[in-house]
């Protein structure tokens, strides 16, 4: 299709609220509850491709009810965050990773890509015309939603002829009602997220309706999320809402080793996840650490408790952050992570969140973290 446009954000239109919200207090503030004053929106068509982009007060979408994101899960979506520095001034953190996940996840269901540095500078505009929105607290930050759906209305199963991309922003601060806690997990056996050449490395909604039940199972039994194993051999996998990493100790060197599990398919590729890793390998292995991407199992990190080997646990993901993880509950046992009762994190989680806010708030200067 020569006569497709690229996405072009000098075609920007802007129509600003004239009714703007009151801002929440940042202890008011429920996960992905509130948003701000606009959004932004692109059309696309198969025929002319990206239409002009634009920037309206938020909005309901209209769609007609044989819409095929309704029938066939035609979704894909980002999670990104931008921050409030010391000087006041707006970042973004890697919004090139989330972009390029964007397009992975799109061409995996059929519907458009797009030019990545055009839809950062959109989401930029977003914004910065709804900064006021950004709290300028440690930990909260404004959550962005790019969301991509097809639009086209027909039951038929096949490649969607029209697609609406669009961008919500929401004030955020911890993911989890309980803060900035340590959480505890209960490691589900009875069903599977994602297998090996599904779709569990894509950011699809459709892979995230189906944790709902055993993560309110978990929750009955007072366990916050659900930890995802694999297999016969119960690799642990991830979390749905966060990748799993473990602190290990060896049990003939003593070497301490962060471990998660290997991008072979079935994990949620994080750029809170490569992050952690990047600054780890940069940090810790010289500090004579070892840094795997390797499968590891639950009876490893039980084992492992059991001989006070597992110094700790914790969650990473932009909703997320870093969260530490207090127990695991695995087969009727409960499996320890290391931390003492009166502690919320242990250190390499507390010392990794350090590391990755003073990037992301901007007290350090670091490729990653983009002002807009
Ligand atoms: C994120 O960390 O941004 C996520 O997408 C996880 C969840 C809130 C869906």
């Amino acid at each position: 299709h020569s006569k497709q446009r690229p996405m072009d954000a000098s075609r920007l239109t802007v129509e600003k609220t004239k009714t703007p919200k009151p801002l929440s207090k940042p202890e008011d503030l429920v996960f992905g509850k509130q948003f701000t004053d606009h959004m932004l929106a692109i059309e696309w068509t198969k025929e002319d491709g990206w239409l002009e982009p634009r920037i309206t007060p938020y909005q309901n979408l209209s769609l007609d009810p044989a819409t095929c994101v309704f029938h066939y899960a035609f979704e894909c979506f980002e999670g990104m965050k931008a921050y409030r520095d010391k000087n006041g001034d707006i970042r973004l953190f890697r919004p090139d990773k989330n972009m390029a996940r964007l397009n992975k996840s799109a061409a995996r269901i059929a519907l458009p890509t797009f030019e990545p540095t055009a839809l950062i500078e959109l989401i930029a505009k977003l914004t910065k015309l709804d900064a006021r929105f950004i709290p300028a607290h440690r930990g909260y930050s404004l959550y962005l939603r790019p969301t991509l759906i097809g639009t086209q209305s027909t039951l038929g199963v096949g490649a969607p002829g029209s697609a609406l991309l669009f961008v919500i922003a929401s004030p955020v601060g911890p993911y989890y009602p309980t803060g900035f806690k340590a959480v505890s997990l209960e490691a589900t056996n009875y069903a599977v997220r994602a297998w090996p050449g599904g779709v569990g490395d894509k950011k699809l909604g459709a892979n995230y309706a189906p944790c709902i039940v055993p993560q309110q199972e978990a929750a009955s039994r007072g366990f916050q999320q659900n930890l995802w194993l694999f297999g016969e051999e119960e690799y642990v996998t991830e979390v749905g809402t966060m990748n799993m990493f473990a602190v290990l100790k060896d049990k003939a060197t003593g070497q301490k080793e962060l471990v998660t599990a290997p991008l072979d398919g079935t994990i949620l590729e994080g750029v809170t996840r490569d992050s952690v890793l990047q600054l780890a390998r940069e940090r810790l292995a010289p500090e004579g650490w070892k840094i795997s991407e390797r499968k590891f199992t639950m009876r490893e990190l039980a084992e492992a408790s059991k001989e006070g080997r597992l110094l700790e646990a914790f969650g990473a993901g932009t909703a997320a952050i870093v969260s530490p993880i207090r127990k695991i509950s695995w087969k009727g046992e409960l499996v320890d992570c290391g931390l003492k009762e009166t502690e919320e994190s242990g250190e390499i989680a507390a010392k990794v969140k350090e590391w990755m806010e003073a990037i992301q708030y901007g007290d350090v200067e670091h490729e990653w973290s983009v002002k807009v």
